[in-house]
């Protein structure tokens, strides 16, 4: 906390020093939150292509202090790319690091040899061209490396970008109604991190095993360390995309004011209906999207931080802070209606059972701690396309766990035998699985199927995942 105290100072300073005029007050050092550009594909053949390009550079981490980081296009992060439900994409990824880099679609319903897991690793100085029609509803969704025993620390270096998917109900919603949905207009990408880094501004990672008196914490929101004062945005009714790319804390984002949020969407789509919320909780991985209308004096976002990776550290940070643009008079009511959920059926279902364990420090599914090739294929989870599927996840680790599925999105059934209720009825990809816990899922694996191309199942908090709480899943043919 000092540390980061004496750095804002000095930024002060210089900034005084060098004849820069600040507005005096708590705004003074507030900046504006600077967006991830949106990148623009090529029309090939009826494709839309996007390049993508890793590689190394250095990033402002904290003010004043750079280190090298990573990012797709750039030094930092990577562009925001936008695709509709219907259009051929082809990603063209090209890996200009010196280790091996997977680039995986989270969220995305892709064939298997599309969706970029551990099987998919590009080496460097060549490039993985996956395609597919994109074929699901209005989402956030992201991607970020999913390389094997080495998802945490890539990611940590800054690779990570948003994937914003837009449907024909999406679109009539926004243009005929009040759900926001022009990018960096009203339609605003918010990728928070919260990261390890020391006194030179390198990004650190629970397993370089550092001291905690030796790094500060901030909270980086589109690459922008937050102190005490957030990035601020403007826009009389702003529609929030809240990307928990944290390694594996949790987030619990608020109104400092503790008026509700009115949450629109889930991580897989739009909720049935706009609905209030106290807080958004984020696992990390998850995304949410809330609409804000902003009253005179603006809103502020803020998020409760835990932490219970390799240290247990929990704290309260302010975001985001939305300011009043200035057609106030003109909102339209946001639609009553944004979506259909259909339930699944699950009764007389058998759960198919699968355990987080750990024994002897080794993180694991079912017992196998999946850090190799050739133990992924030791516990391979088989279902059949188009089958419903009912999960019964146990955690029987002693600590919290966040589990995630490729390819499509699930439903909550129970969680420790209690049914879902509100916003935990939406689509998701990623459930919170707590010590001694057991949560029910359910899902139909659709439309691809592959007797040779596996996704994966694991736990999203990625150091976890690196140390082998993860496994292969085949989607056989009908
Ligand atoms: Cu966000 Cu298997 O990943
Ligand atoms: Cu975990």
């Amino acid at each position: 906390r000092r540390f980061l105290a004496g750095l804002a100072t000095t930024a002060a300073a210089v900034a005084g020093a060098t004849g820069i005029a600040l507005p005096r007050g708590s705004a003074a050092a507030a900046t504006r939150l600077p967006l991830p550009e949106l990148l623009v594909p090529t029309l090939r053949d009826g494709v839309l292509v996007f390049p993508l390009r890793a590689a190394f550079g250095t990033h402002e981490v904290l003010p004043g202090v750079t280190g090298r980081s990573a990012g797709f296009n750039g030094s930092y992060l990577g562009p925001t790319i936008r695709v509709s439900d219907g259009q051929r994409v082809r990603f063209e990824v090209a890996n200009g690091l010196d280790e091996d880099l997977a680039v995986h679609w989270h969220g995305a319903h892709v064939p298997p040899e599309d969706d970029g897991g551990v099987h998919s690793a590009i080496a460097p100085g060549q490039s993985w061209n996956p395609e597919f029609t994109v074929k699901q509803q209005a989402a956030t969704l992201w991607y970020h490396p999913h390389t094997m025993g080495r998802t945490a620390r890539q990611i940590s270096w800054g690779l990570a970008g948003m994937l914003i998917v837009d449907d024909a109900a999406s679109a009539s919603a926004s243009a005929s109604s009040g759900l926001p949905g022009e990018y960096g207009i009203d339609d605003i990408p918010v990728i928070v991190q919260s990261v390890a880094v020391d006194r030179r501004g390198a990004i650190k990672y629970d397993s370089d095993g550092f001291a905690a008196r030796d790094v500060s914490f901030p909270l980086l929101v589109n690459g922008v360390a937050v102190d005490r004062d957030p990035p601020t945005f403007t826009a009389t009714r702003g529609r929030v995309r809240l990307l928990n790319a944290s390694l594996s804390e949790v987030l619990a984002v608020r109104r400092t004011d503790r008026r509700p949020l009115v949450q629109v969407a889930t991580e897989s789509a739009l909720l049935p209906s706009p609905t209030e919320v106290d807080a958004v909780r984020l696992p990390a991985g998850c995304r949410a999207e809330v609409v804000a209308d902003v009253a005179t004096d603006g809103i502020t976002l803020e998020a409760a931080v835990r932490t219970t990776v390799g240290r247990n550290r929990d704290s309260r940070q302010p975001l985001l802070r939305v300011l009043p643009g200035p057609e106030r008079a003109k909102l339209r009511p946001l639609p009553s209606w944004l979506n259909t959920i259909s339930r699944y059926d699950v009764s007389g279902l058998r759960p198919r059972v699968i355990t987080l364990t750990e024994r002897g420090g080794l993180l694991g599914i079912d017992g196998v701690s999946g850090t190799t090739m050739s133990a992924m294929d030791r516990n391979v989870i088989e279902v059949r396309k188009d089958e419903l599927e009912l999960w019964e996840v146990v955690n029987r680790s002693p600590r919290d766990h966040s589990f995630h599925v490729h390819d499509v999105p699930f439903q909550l059934v129970s969680v420790n035998g209690v049914a879902p209720r509100g916003v935990d009825l939406g689509w998701r990809d990623t459930v919170e699985v707590r010590r001694g816990a057991t949560v029910r899922i359910a899902m139909r694996f659709t439309d691809y199927a592959s007797d040779t191309y596996l996704y994966m199942l694991h736990c999203h908090m990625a150091e976890h995942e690196d140390l082998g709480m993860m496994t292969s899943l085949k989607v056989r043919p009908a």
